[in-house]
Protein backbone atom coordinates (compact mmCIF):
# COMPACT_ATOMS: atom_id res chain seq x y z
CA UNK A 1 0.00 0.00 0.00
CA UNK A 2 3.02 2.39 0.77
CA UNK A 3 5.40 3.07 -2.21
CA UNK A 4 9.04 3.54 -0.48
CA UNK A 5 11.43 5.80 -1.28
CA UNK A 6 15.29 5.68 -0.73
CA UNK A 7 16.43 9.48 -0.98
CA UNK A 8 20.12 10.56 -0.68
CA UNK A 9 21.58 13.35 1.15
CA UNK A 10 24.27 14.52 -0.37
CA UNK A 11 24.50 17.12 2.37
CA UNK A 12 27.49 19.64 1.82
CA UNK A 13 29.28 17.54 -0.85
CA UNK A 14 30.05 18.26 -4.97
CA UNK A 15 30.83 20.58 -7.25
CA UNK A 16 28.47 21.05 -9.83
CA UNK A 17 30.85 19.02 -11.91
CA UNK A 18 30.47 15.88 -9.27
CA UNK A 19 26.98 16.24 -8.93
CA UNK A 20 26.04 16.59 -13.02
CA UNK A 21 28.26 13.39 -13.04
CA UNK A 22 26.89 11.13 -9.77
CA UNK A 23 22.77 12.64 -11.04
CA UNK A 24 23.88 10.69 -14.63
CA UNK A 25 24.94 7.75 -13.27
CA UNK A 26 22.20 7.37 -10.80
CA UNK A 27 19.89 8.21 -13.79
CA UNK A 28 21.17 5.68 -16.04
CA UNK A 29 21.18 2.90 -13.53
CA UNK A 30 18.03 3.66 -12.29
CA UNK A 31 15.23 2.11 -14.86
CA UNK A 32 12.27 0.75 -14.03
CA UNK A 33 11.02 0.98 -10.60
CA UNK A 34 8.63 -0.79 -9.15
CA UNK A 35 6.16 0.93 -5.92
CA UNK A 36 9.23 3.32 -5.30
CA UNK A 37 10.40 6.76 -5.92
CA UNK A 38 13.98 7.35 -5.70
CA UNK A 39 14.85 11.35 -4.97
CA UNK A 40 17.75 13.24 -4.70
CA UNK A 41 19.14 15.87 -2.64
CA UNK A 42 22.20 17.81 -3.96
CA UNK A 43 23.28 21.16 -2.45
CA UNK A 44 21.21 24.23 -3.44
CA UNK A 45 24.15 25.09 -5.97
CA UNK A 46 23.73 21.84 -7.83
CA UNK A 47 19.70 21.78 -7.62
CA UNK A 48 19.52 23.42 -11.42
CA UNK A 49 22.06 21.12 -13.04
CA UNK A 50 20.63 18.05 -11.65
CA UNK A 51 17.15 19.16 -12.11
CA UNK A 52 17.68 19.11 -15.37
CA UNK A 53 19.48 15.56 -15.92
CA UNK A 54 16.93 13.93 -14.41
CA UNK A 55 13.84 15.92 -16.60
CA UNK A 56 11.58 13.01 -17.41
CA UNK A 57 13.01 9.77 -15.64
CA UNK A 58 11.39 8.56 -12.24
CA UNK A 59 13.70 10.37 -10.54
CA UNK A 60 12.62 13.20 -8.36
CA UNK A 61 14.57 16.36 -6.87
CA UNK A 62 14.90 17.77 -3.46
CA UNK A 63 16.42 20.60 -1.39
CA UNK A 64 18.40 20.19 1.75
CA UNK A 65 16.58 23.30 3.86
CA UNK A 66 14.25 26.13 3.31
CA UNK A 67 13.36 29.04 5.05
CA UNK A 68 9.49 29.77 6.23
CA UNK A 69 8.92 32.87 3.85
CA UNK A 70 8.04 32.71 0.27
CA UNK A 71 10.09 36.22 0.01
CA UNK A 72 11.92 39.16 1.59
CA UNK A 73 15.33 40.41 3.15
CA UNK A 74 16.26 37.18 4.65
CA UNK A 75 19.95 37.09 3.36
CA UNK A 76 21.37 33.97 2.51
CA UNK A 77 18.20 32.24 2.61
CA UNK A 78 16.39 29.82 0.06
CA UNK A 79 12.65 29.96 -0.79
CA UNK A 80 10.08 27.50 -1.23
CA UNK A 81 9.20 29.35 -3.84
CA UNK A 82 12.30 29.23 -5.88
CA UNK A 83 12.78 25.64 -4.79
CA UNK A 84 9.42 24.44 -6.50
CA UNK A 85 10.47 26.83 -9.73
CA UNK A 86 13.41 25.29 -9.76
CA UNK A 87 11.79 21.53 -9.90
CA UNK A 88 11.87 19.84 -6.41
CA UNK A 89 9.31 18.06 -5.19
CA UNK A 90 10.49 17.14 -1.87
CA UNK A 91 12.85 19.35 0.90
CA UNK A 92 14.44 17.85 3.51
CA UNK A 93 13.15 19.59 6.95
CA UNK A 94 14.31 19.38 10.40
CA UNK A 95 17.64 17.44 9.64
CA UNK A 96 19.51 16.36 12.89
CA UNK A 97 22.61 18.41 11.33
CA UNK A 98 20.62 21.50 11.11
CA UNK A 99 18.96 21.45 14.38
CA UNK A 100 22.64 20.97 15.81
CA UNK A 101 25.05 23.28 14.21
CA UNK A 102 21.97 25.98 12.83
CA UNK A 103 19.86 25.99 15.94
CA UNK A 104 16.73 24.99 14.61
CA UNK A 105 13.99 23.86 17.17
CA UNK A 106 10.70 21.84 16.81
CA UNK A 107 9.25 25.20 16.30
CA UNK A 108 11.45 26.36 13.30
CA UNK A 109 10.95 22.63 12.02
CA UNK A 110 7.15 23.90 11.94
CA UNK A 111 6.85 26.79 10.49
CA UNK A 112 8.84 24.94 7.46
CA UNK A 113 6.51 22.13 7.45
CA UNK A 114 3.87 24.13 6.87
CA UNK A 115 4.83 26.26 4.43
CA UNK A 116 6.41 23.32 2.44
CA UNK A 117 3.16 21.81 2.64
CA UNK A 118 1.20 25.64 1.50
CA UNK A 119 2.94 25.72 -1.48
CA UNK A 120 3.09 22.08 -2.75
CA UNK A 121 6.18 20.78 -1.73
CA UNK A 122 6.40 17.46 0.37
CA UNK A 123 8.60 17.60 3.60
CA UNK A 124 10.96 14.46 4.78
CA UNK A 125 10.63 15.75 8.16
CA UNK A 126 13.72 14.49 10.00
CA UNK A 127 13.41 13.00 13.93
CA UNK A 128 15.52 11.25 15.92
CA UNK A 129 17.09 10.99 19.61
CA UNK A 130 20.93 11.25 20.34
CA UNK A 131 22.98 9.02 21.96
CA UNK A 132 22.67 10.59 25.41
CA UNK A 133 18.95 10.36 25.11
CA UNK A 134 19.16 6.44 24.13
CA UNK A 135 21.27 6.08 26.95
CA UNK A 136 18.71 8.25 29.20
CA UNK A 137 15.62 5.96 28.13
CA UNK A 138 14.07 9.15 26.80
CA UNK A 139 13.83 7.91 22.72
CA UNK A 140 10.14 7.78 22.75
CA UNK A 141 9.74 11.47 24.64
CA UNK A 142 12.41 13.03 22.22
CA UNK A 143 11.16 11.48 19.35
CA UNK A 144 7.28 11.93 20.12
CA UNK A 145 8.07 15.72 20.52
CA UNK A 146 9.63 16.48 17.56
CA UNK A 147 6.83 14.57 15.76
CA UNK A 148 3.99 16.26 17.55
CA UNK A 149 5.70 19.88 17.37
CA UNK A 150 6.41 19.03 14.07
CA UNK A 151 3.32 18.52 12.81
CA UNK A 152 1.46 20.76 15.09
CA UNK A 153 -1.57 22.70 13.01
CA UNK A 154 -1.07 20.24 9.77
CA UNK A 155 -4.48 19.01 8.76
CA UNK A 156 -3.44 16.39 5.71
CA UNK A 157 -0.69 14.61 6.41
CA UNK A 158 -0.79 12.92 2.72
CA UNK A 159 2.34 14.43 1.30
CA UNK A 160 4.27 14.58 4.69
CA UNK A 161 6.93 11.97 4.89
CA UNK A 162 8.99 11.17 7.93
CA UNK A 163 12.64 10.34 8.77
CA UNK A 164 13.99 8.47 11.41
CA UNK A 165 17.52 8.92 11.78
CA UNK A 166 18.65 8.36 14.97
CA UNK A 167 21.81 10.80 15.65
CA UNK A 168 24.41 8.21 16.70
CA UNK A 169 23.60 6.16 13.60
CA UNK A 170 24.45 8.99 11.48
CA UNK A 171 28.06 8.90 9.67
CA UNK A 172 29.14 6.58 12.38
CA UNK A 173 28.82 3.30 11.11
CA UNK A 174 26.44 2.14 14.03
CA UNK A 175 23.62 1.49 12.52
CA UNK A 176 20.34 0.56 14.42
CA UNK A 177 19.44 -2.81 14.33
CA UNK A 178 16.12 -3.82 12.71
CA UNK A 179 14.29 -4.33 15.52
CA UNK A 180 15.52 -1.00 17.18
CA UNK A 181 14.41 0.78 14.38
CA UNK A 182 11.53 -1.13 13.73
CA UNK A 183 10.49 -0.13 17.31
CA UNK A 184 10.51 3.40 16.52
CA UNK A 185 8.88 3.69 13.62
CA UNK A 186 5.86 1.98 14.76
CA UNK A 187 5.72 4.33 17.62
CA UNK A 188 6.02 6.92 15.06
CA UNK A 189 3.36 5.63 13.30
CA UNK A 190 0.86 4.82 16.32
CA UNK A 191 1.19 8.68 17.17
CA UNK A 192 0.16 9.65 13.69
CA UNK A 193 -2.73 7.33 14.21
CA UNK A 194 -3.51 9.08 16.88
CA UNK A 195 -3.81 12.34 15.36
CA UNK A 196 -4.56 11.59 11.71
CA UNK A 197 -6.41 7.97 11.89
CA UNK A 198 -6.53 5.92 8.90
CA UNK A 199 -4.29 8.05 7.01
CA UNK A 200 -1.84 7.02 9.27
CA UNK A 201 -1.47 4.11 7.57
CA UNK A 202 -0.20 5.40 4.02
CA UNK A 203 2.58 7.68 5.58
CA UNK A 204 6.14 6.91 4.70
CA UNK A 205 8.65 6.32 7.11
CA UNK A 206 12.14 6.32 6.23
CA UNK A 207 15.40 5.08 8.40
CA UNK A 208 18.08 6.80 7.89
CA UNK A 209 22.09 6.43 9.65
CA UNK A 210 24.59 4.56 8.51
CA UNK A 211 22.71 3.14 5.67
CA UNK A 212 24.43 0.59 3.06
CA UNK A 213 23.91 -2.12 0.60
CA UNK A 214 24.68 -4.33 3.17
CA UNK A 215 22.72 -3.78 6.02
CA UNK A 216 19.26 -1.98 3.99
CA UNK A 217 17.70 -5.21 3.76
CA UNK A 218 17.22 -6.41 6.73
CA UNK A 219 16.37 -3.03 7.38
CA UNK A 220 13.66 -2.53 4.58
CA UNK A 221 11.91 -6.22 5.51
CA UNK A 222 10.17 -4.70 8.53
CA UNK A 223 6.71 -3.79 8.75
CA UNK A 224 6.88 -0.17 9.13
CA UNK A 225 10.25 0.95 7.24
CA UNK A 226 9.16 2.55 3.73
CA UNK A 227 12.59 3.34 2.84
CA UNK A 228 15.59 4.94 3.21
CA UNK A 229 17.66 8.31 3.71
CA UNK A 230 21.18 8.24 2.74
CA UNK A 231 24.01 10.03 3.47
CA UNK A 232 27.21 9.14 3.06
CA UNK A 233 26.54 5.96 0.61
CA UNK A 234 24.45 8.22 -1.43
CA UNK A 235 27.74 9.99 -2.68
CA UNK A 236 28.99 6.91 -4.82
CA UNK A 237 26.87 5.39 -7.77
CA UNK A 238 27.35 1.69 -6.86
CA UNK A 239 26.63 1.92 -3.32
CA UNK A 240 23.63 4.52 -3.93
CA UNK A 241 21.72 2.09 -6.81
CA UNK A 242 23.05 -1.29 -4.49
CA UNK A 243 20.59 0.31 -1.79
CA UNK A 244 17.68 0.83 -4.50
CA UNK A 245 18.12 -2.64 -5.88
CA UNK A 246 18.03 -3.97 -2.32
CA UNK A 247 14.73 -2.37 -1.54
CA UNK A 248 13.26 -2.75 -4.51
CA UNK A 249 13.74 -6.62 -4.29
CA UNK A 250 12.37 -6.88 -1.33
CA UNK A 251 9.04 -4.80 -1.12
P1 LIG B 1 24.79 8.64 6.75
O1 LIG B 1 24.07 7.72 5.78
O2 LIG B 1 26.07 9.17 6.21
O3 LIG B 1 24.89 8.04 8.10
O4 LIG B 1 23.85 9.94 6.90
C1 LIG B 1 22.50 9.77 7.17
C2 LIG B 1 21.82 11.07 7.02
O5 LIG B 1 22.03 11.98 7.81
C3 LIG B 1 20.90 11.25 5.89
O6 LIG B 1 20.16 12.41 6.01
Amino acid sequence: MRTWIVAGNWKMHNTNEESVALAKAIKDGVSSLKNGEVVLAPPFTSLYRVAQIIKGSSISLAAQNMFYEDKGAFTGEISPVMLKDIGCTYVIIGHSERRKYFHEKDADVNLKVKKALALGLKPIMCVGETDEEREKNVTRAVVGRQVKEGLRGVDKIDNVVIAYEPVWAIGTGKVATPAQAQDVHAFIRAILKDIYHDAAAGIRILYGGSVTADNISELIAMEDIDGALVGGASLKTDGFLGIIKNIAGEK
